[in-house]
């Protein structure tokens, strides 16, 4: 809340002043839904924000930082990523854009890769794509399994991914392990009963691939219910490479999102606009895989609530760039510069059911990105421009 104070600071206490235009993410303190303030100031303490408001008024703090003529936003909060993985599929890339379709069949060669790589190449490997999230101003990010396909192996993803961030997700239902090729229903006893029971100490969240060359309805219904009986909440692959069954099945389920969402009718749009389920867009997969764009101003007109996400994985979307993708989605999905910028981080936040991170107001985290630029319409009007200039996690 503007010029609101919690409590005394303490000796550790950093203001950031001169920020031209600060996004809030918070209605009540300033214009519009992104609650932009100009001339604005912060202080954070112990990790948080603890006062919000003009740099005239702004309380001295042990140390300042002066961005003058910065805007500042939220760190972007990145709900959809699988960084669990080793190699990569430039040729694929490459064939694809010489005319090959996507399919999801490709993945089997990123889970043999993985097999075949120890925790080390796997820990470097995700080391290195969050290092790049954070360069870019993403302070709080999802990781998935679901390139190792056996009990053992969706573990130790999991574990890694652990290491990185609490946001993890159990993904044994991406595609049909090779083992269980004739015998799918066999792999959804595997995922639903010895490889849930290994991967839900290491994860908060359980997702599964509802689409052509993937899971059904029924089985993907099976897996989450398996999931929220083992404490994990359901995020959903849906709708990505047709029409089909997966929003339907993100709703009932009550999941937090649904994603992809690249096919949709107007019935996916009312089920999705009735209910608390997030649907997040991924630019970078229908960039990376010459599909079509979903209409993301269709699902804004429709009330339905949109989230931004990398879904960084080598096959379908090898970027960790939010900046990326909300350049892409102003252009190709019809969402305004504003609209954009609140999906990549309030927006990503609601995806993870998080109201500590994706905005600035007194009591968040003081997750902070300062960019080199006037205001946060720079981040689409600059395409492929590196603006980040700092970012501040937790403070
Ligand atoms: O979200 N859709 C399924 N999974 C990934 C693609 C994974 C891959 O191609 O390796 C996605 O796009
Ligand atoms: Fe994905």
């Amino acid at each position: 809340m503007t010029g609101e104070r919690l409590g005394s600071f303490g000796p550790g206490a950093t203001a950031v002043t001169g920020i031209a235009e600060l996004v809030t993410n918070d209605p009540a303190a300033g214009e519009g839904p992104l609650g932009l303030v100009r001339d604005a100031a912060l202080v954070v303490d112990g990790g948080q924000v603890v006062w919000v408001g003009p740099t005239a008024r702004c309380p001295a703090a042990d140390t300042a930082i002066a961005v003058d003529g910065a805007a500042v936003l939220p760190g972007f909060v990145d709900s959809h990523a699988h960084l669990a993985f080793a190699g990569d599929r430039a040729a694929e890339f490459a064939a694809r854009m010489a005319g090959e379709p996507y399919a999801a069949g490709g993945i089997q060669d990123t889970v043999a890769r993985t097999r075949a790589a120890d925790d080390d190449v796997l820990r470097a490997n995700l080391g290195r794509l969050a290092a790049e999230l954070r360069r870019s101003g993403t302070t709080t990010f999802e990781v998935k399994s679901g390139y190792g396909l056996t009990v053992a192996d969706e573990e130790r993803s999991l574990r890694l991914a652990r290491e990185a961030t609490p946001e993890t997700t159990f993904l044994g239902a991406h595609v049909v392990a090779p083992e269980y090729a004739d015998d799918p229903a066999g792999y959804v006893d595997l995922v639903t009963g010895p490889m849930l029971a290994a991967c839900a100490p290491h994860a908060r969240w359980v997702d599964v691939f509802c689409d052509r060359g993937a899971f059904d309805a029924d089985q993907a219904r099976a897996v989450l219910a398996a999931g929220a009986a083992r404490g994990l909440m359901p995020r959903v692959h849906a709708n990505q490479l047709q029409h089909g069954d997966g929003i339907r099945v993100a709703v009932e389920a009550g999941a937090a999102s649904a994603d992809h969402c690249t096919f949709t009718t107007e019935a996916d749009l009312e089920l999705l606009s009735g209910s608390r389920t997030v649907a997040t867009l991924l630019p970078g997969a229908e960039f990376s895989t010459r599909a079509p764009y979903p209409d993301g101003r269709r699902m804004l007109d429709a009330g339905v609530t949109v989230a931004l996400a990398t879904d960084c994985n080598p096959g379908s979307s090898y970027t960790t760039s939010m900046p990326f993708c909300i350049a892409v989605a102003v252009r190709e999905m019809g969402l305004t510069p504003a609209e954009a910028v609140w999906a990549a981080t309030a927006g990503g936040a609601a995806a993870l059911r998080r109201d500590d991170v994706g905005r600035l107001a007194v009591g968040a985290r003081a997750d902070v990105v300062v960019l080199d630029a006037p205001s946060h319409v720079h981040l689409s009007y600059r395409p492929g421009v590196d603006l980040v200039a700092r970012v501040l996690e937790a403070g």
